[in-house]
């Protein structure tokens, strides 16, 4: 093996230690779907409408019945809803911080910091029982939404700035394989003879937090970021030792020439601040990319699939749909170890192109699939492979690549805040998706799909024409490409002064 590219077991530890955060994102994204019902009617008790309704529901009524009469009530409906969606406006709030936590003592410390707010938000969900359940849980599932759109950053910038060029989109794609791990598990653990009934679901919920806690004592055993080291804090010996600890015996000094040259870059344009970012026209194409892939990510409607897939698989005529839903979390997660094992060797564009089109016809044929199978009852299958091949398509591009794209798109001095921006974009979209999703469904019915399809179709012919390779390129060759469609050179360089300048008063 060559020099500098064999996979050491320093990098292993801190790879798999950051993606314990990735993993919590997932199994925070996953765990309130299936317990609904167990907690809808825990509200209801502690609201005080259990009792009362069960009081006038007739002798005969099952319990069922109740459920779903206390599922509808408007104070446990607002409140219900409420706990979903607060974990994305959580995620929308801190998703701007990223690069200010990673940037104040570096990535490792970040990652250290805001697991306080993990085990405290596990804890207010598990211990949700000792007070009023419904203001327990919904302010720990803020807690634990602030928490993962601060790890949903900080992760990926990590295992970018550690991971050796080759191998970066391999280890970037960790980062989701982790989630849709998290997404797996809780499910799994959320079936009513695990964990999500009525005596134990405060124990799922409460887990969320628990990685957060081997996570905090394997961080002691990860090193630094050497980019953030030698770039920001002109550590060179340290990021040199680092090096040496992350690739095994090697010759650093081109590692440590790139950096140096990136550091040049970074000095001359200082930290850019997210507005400064957004107001640059010398960045605007990168982030035109990095916004767009996670646009695609989250239009795509890959969660109105994860949110909504049991009354999804219900419409189409799936007799235990909760079944079809881990199926679905199972098929993921093979799909993302496919990604692992291409996205190096095939490329980031190329995996994304095919992912987006596998989409758009999949999207189309489960909408033809949904409209028929009254007539055709064989056209259940259709829609049912349709759903499972969506999600596959999702996972060998769409899924995992803009989540480390990003972190390749931009240098040092404004890549925290582009991660922050695209962080943003991502569950803003996810957030509006959730909300929106069952109206769109309402309206547009069997069609809904179509939306999407339209969308991906868009997403697809943006990528092929904007969306430039970055496999095996350092990240200065990835910043040439930009620039070399801009004829701007002299005004390029007389904005980055323009925004050094602004930055440093
Ligand atoms: C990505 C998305 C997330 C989605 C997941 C599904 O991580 O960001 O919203 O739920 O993939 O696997």
């Amino acid at each position: 093996m060559e020099q500098g590219k064999q996979l050491t077991g320093t990098l292993a530890v801190a790879v798999f230690t950051a993606v314990l955060g990735s993993l919590q994102y997932g199994y925070s994204l996953g765990v309130i779907n299936a317990p609904q019902k167990v907690i809808e009617r825990h509200y209801g008790r502690s609201l005080g409408i259990w009792s009362e309704r069960s009081a006038v529901l007739s002798e005969n009524s099952t319990e069922e019945d109740e459920q779903m009469d206390v599922g509808k009530h408007p104070a446990v409906v607002m409140y219900w809803s409420l706990s979903v969606a607060i974990f994305s406006i959580g995620g929308m709030l801190s998703s701007f911080l990223v690069g200010f936590v990673g940037d104040l003592k570096g990535r490792i410390k970040g990652m250290l910091m805001i697991n306080v707010l993990a085990i405290a938000a596990g804890l207010l969900m598990g211990l949700c029982r000792m007070w009023k359940p419904h203001f327990m849980v919904i302010f720990g599932r803020a807690v634990m939404g602030f928490y993962c759109g601060l790890s949903s950053g900080l992760v990926p910038m990590y295992i970018g700035e550690i991971a050796p060029k080759a191998y970066r989109g391999a280890l970037g794609t960790l980062h989701q394989l982790a989630v849709v791990t998290g997404i797996l598990i809780s499910q799994v653990l959320g079936l009513d003879f695990v964990l999500g009934n009525d005596d134990m679901w405060p124990v799922l919920l409460g887990l969320s937090g628990a990685p957060a806690v081997l996570q905090s004592v394997l961080l002691f055993f990860c090193p630094e970021s050497p980019r953030y080291l030698y770039i920001l804090r002109n550590q060179e010996q340290e990021a040199k030792k680092i090096l040496l600890r992350l690739k095994g015996a090697y010759d650093p000094s081109a590692d440590l020439e790139e950096m140096r040259k990136e550091k040049e870059e970074s000095d001359r344009e200082a930290r850019v601040s997210i507005l400064s970012l957004i107001r640059s026209s010398v960045y605007r194409q990168q982030l035109l990319v990095a916004l767009m892939m996670h646009l695609s990510q989250q239009l795509s409607g890959i969660n109105a699939i994860f949110y909504y897939s049991t009354s999804i698989f219900s419409q189409a005529g799936v007799a235990e749909p909760v079944y079809a839903t881990i199926g679905v979390g199972a098929i993921n997660t093979v799909f993302t170890l496919v990604s692992v094992a291409l996205v190096d060797r095939a490329g980031r564009r190329t995996l994304t192109l095919v992912g987006l089109g596998g989409m758009c016809c999949c999207a189309v044929a489960m909408t033809v699939g949904l409209k028929l199978q009254s007539d055709l009852p064989w056209m259940s299958y259709v829609s049912m492979a349709a759903i499972f091949l969506f999600v596959s398509f999702f996972e060998v591009g769409p899924g995992p690549i803009p989540w480390f794209i990003v972190a390749e798109l931009f240098s040092q001095g404004p890549r925290p805040a582009a991660i922050a921006l695209a962080g943003c974009c991502n569950w803003t979209s996810n957030f509006i998706i959730g909300m929106t999703f069952p109206y769109i469904q309402g309206l547009l019915g069997v069609y809904v799909f179509v939306l999407f399809a339209a969308l991906l179709f868009g997403f697809t012919v943006f990528t092929y024409f904007r969306v430039p390779e970055t496999k095996g390129k350092t990240f200065k060759e990835i910043a040439a490409i930009f620039q070399k469609g801009r004829k701007e050179g002299v005004k390029d360089a007389v904005e980055l002064q323009q925004l050094k300048s602004s930055t440093d008063a």
